[in-house]
């Protein structure tokens, strides 16, 4: 049977009746081309590993280290781990457990938080992009736009507080490694964030829930894309699910016990004019367990102009053309096509 993604707002009745049938509807086989299947295990091992607490030391050496780190992640991979984040374990576990009971809300309680477009403060719903694919993902979402204005769901009880201050934990730390990265290209460690005002800047939380799937060979939870604004902090539950592209290979992400996630996004990709490439990721499903992830993208002021740094434009010519953040952003969100399209508008 064909199901859109637009009739329905949540993926549990489909998962649940693919779970008696064993089958998937069609619309959900997005993994046609064998290719598309294929993983590299070996590099898994590899994946950058980025001490915080070194970049917030105060021995200009070991300082020194953790930025030299990052110039080398972002550069080859645009993906690493941060450990020793300083954000409590604690408020790691209530986000992700209040993010699941939000999803297990009923379909009547999240009603009104109903997708209703890019620039609607809390938006919840199923699948990638409803409204303009024709393939569908195995994923429910609910997108808080937290920053510079405040908007969280009051219910279930406790979410609205403990995300918050999860929003301003990873605000601080996503803060921290922009000025780790801006350093690394041989700039001040506050240009980047002073340039595109990150401290009125966008963030975003998505919450994902990605329920087991009968057809895992068949279906995505989410496709290949890259993200919008700087840095993508992501910390999820013992499920794993995230692949990140590296050298034309997908490599799975085994994330160190309490790391967080993070990749570069398009935003450090035009201002860093092309050096620091933002990275493809998907998330794929399982057949067992339900899988929660949970992601802070963090970006500029949406009113700013993004471009590349005019530091980097005296050694070299811009790659990329300025454009507001909210018209990127907006775009990204309206017509997510194929991986990293969006960003050929303004090359
Ligand atoms: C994302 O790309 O925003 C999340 C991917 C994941 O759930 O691992
Ligand atoms: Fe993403």
């Amino acid at each position: 049977p064909s199901i859109r993604a637009t009739d329905i707002c949540s993926i549990k009745a489909v998962a649940d009746e693919s779970a008696k049938l064993s089958a998937i509807p069609a619309t959900y086989n997005s993994l046609t081309d064998p290719r598309q299947r294929q993983v590299s295990d070996e590099l898994t091992a590899q994946i950058p590993v980025i001490d915080f607490s070194l970049l917030l030391s105060d021995d200009p050496q070991l300082h020194a280290k953790a930025v030299q780190h990052l110039a080398k992640a972002c550069e080859e991979w645009g993906f690493f781990m941060v450990i020793n984040h300083g954000i409590p374990v604690s408020l790691i576990d209530d986000v992700i457990s209040l993010s699941q009971k939000f999803h297990n809300l009923s379909d009547e309680d999240k009603a009104e938080f109903t997708d209703k477009g890019v620039s609607t403060p809390i938006r919840c719903g199923t699948s990638f992009s409803p409204k303009s694919e024709d393939v569908h993902y195995w994923r429910d979402y609910l997108k808080v736009i937290t920053h510079p204005h405040w908007a969280f769901p009051h219910k279930p009880q406790g979410f609205n507080d403990e995300a918050k201050e999860y929003c301003r934990e990873t605000r601080k730390v996503a803060r921290k490694l922009l000025e780790g990265i801006s350093e690394s290209l041989d700039l001040e460690p506050e240009a980047i964030a002073k340039a595109t005002g990150f401290d009125t800047g966008h963030q975003v939380f998505i919450a994902n829930l990605y329920p087991p799937c009968p057809r895992p060979e068949l279906a995505l939870g989410m496709p290949p894309h890259s993200d919008h604004g700087f840095l993508a902090l992501l910390i999820q539950n013992d499920i794993g699910g995230l692949q990140i592209s590296h050298k034309g290979n997908w490599v799975n992400v085994e994330p160190l016990p309490n790391s967080i996630l993070v990749n570069t996004a398009d935003q450090l990709e035009v201002a860093s004019n092309g050096k620091y490439r933002s990275v493809l990721h998907r998330a794929v499903v399982n057949k067992k367990e339900t899988r929660i992830s949970v992601v802070t993208v963090n970006g500029p002021d949406l009113e700013k102009e993004v471009r590349p740094m005019p530091e980097l434009m005296e050694r070299e010519e811009a790659v990329f053309r300025g454009m507001k953040f909210k018209e990127y952003y907006e775009l990204q969100q309206k017509n997510r096509l194929d991986g990293k399209t969006c960003m050929d508008h303004i090359r």
